[in-house]
């Protein structure tokens, strides 16, 4: 007897599987009721007394060396069978997880686009500016109200130093560097020390244009935002300019747009108008193309700025700001579809 248990401990040790109905046929052979450690057991009886103790004690090392050898074929036989042959282990895991561009990035793009088409190139400037850039430069009064604390977030330790409230800072920037012809596009973020609401945010997007050449007149301005206009909401859209006033144009004008949802004849969004304000601008005034070291006896120019998130919502409605910088991906995965 003492033999057939090596023999079986033997067999045991070198047991081998790969799938899980290899093992199961295994575990009936050895540790099933009619299996071979059972039939060990019914001999038992007959195994003389004084032999009793060492012949159990095999006979349950045997069991136990079975029972451990088959769980361990087991799990990997099981393991095994999910890495089967169809899995690519190069895979990236799935499901892949497609990121989506933030709106105010899809409406930025198209702004950037149209404008390039039309022949204008990318500029761009620090968030952090100097007073310079952002006011002086621009013609804005040493005790204009868009420098007060209400408006301007400072930084603290420099008083000179503050965050652009608003992308005609780039203006200035380009102007310091390039003769005309200057035909830039400038997009970016801007900051403004306002309670945060659903209309309000203390920080948001602008795009800034700027032309400057010779002759460069209003109606080259008017025709450039008209195509603008239809380009981002339509061929039907209207444009009319309202004269308004900023310190860096002269004129100034602000613009709105034919309602993008009712077209123009009144409803809840124009406020029975029929017109949406989007942009402000006008002809560069010659202090500031002056102050930037352009010849304002030779060349003329028009600028002009949009809020992106303006736009965004006249695309979108998205009726709360704060959604776009909230990082909602609940939000953020409806614009998945869009370019
Ligand atoms: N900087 C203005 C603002 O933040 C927007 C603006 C108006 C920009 C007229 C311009 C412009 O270039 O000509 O409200």
């Amino acid at each position: 007897m003492l033999e057939k248990i090596k023999q079986l401990l033997d067999e045991v040790n070198c047991l081998q599987a790969t799938s899980p109905e290899e093992v199961e046929a295994l575990r009936i052979k050895y540790l099933s009721k009619k299996g071979e450690i059972s039939a060990l057991m019914n001999d038992f009886r007959s195994v003389p007394a004084e032999m009793k103790k060492e012949i159990g004690m095999r006979i349950n090392e045997l069991k136990n060396k079975a029972t451990e050898r088959i769980n361990e074929l087991k799990t990997s036989a099981l393991a095994q069978e999910t890495l089967s042959d169809d899995v690519d282990l190069t895979r990236t895991p799935y499901p892949i997880q497609l990121g989506t561009r933030h709106p105010l990035t899809i409406v930025k793009n198209e702004i950037v686009d149209i404008f390039s088409r039309m022949g204008f190139t990318l500029a761009e400037g620090p968030e952090v500016e100097d007073d310079w850039h952002v006011y002086s430069s621009m013609n804005f009064a040493d005790d204009h109200p868009a420098r007060d604390m209400q408006d301007t977030f400072f930084v603290e330790a420099h008083p000179d130093i503050i965050l652009r409230s608003h992308t005609s800072s780039v203006q200035a920037r380009v102007m310091e560097k390039q003769q005309p012809p200057i035909r830039v596009i400038c997009p970016g973020r801007v900051y403004r020390n306002e309670a945060v609401s659903a209309r309000a945010h203390c920080f948001f997007h602008q795009v800034e244009g700027l032309y400057v050449d010779k002759n460069v007149s209003f109606k080259d301005l008017k025709q450039v935002l008209l195509l603008f206009a239809q380009e981002m909401f339509g061929p039907d859209t209207q444009i009319r300019l309202r004269p308004s006033y900023f310190p860096f144009t002269e004129p100034s004008a602000e613009m709105d747009v034919s309602c993008t949802i009712c077209g123009g004849k009144g409803c809840s969004m124009c406020k029975g108008s029929g017109w949406l304000e989007i942009l402000g601008c006008g002809m560069v005034d010659p202090a500031v193309l002056e102050a930037n070291g352009i010849d304002s006896t030779v060349y003329t120019g028009y600028a002009f700025g949009m809020g992106i998130e303006r736009i965004a919502n006249l695309k979108y409605q998205v009726k709360d700001l704060r959604m776009f910088s909230e990082n909602d991906v609940r939000f953020l995965e409806e614009f998945t579809a869009a370019n």
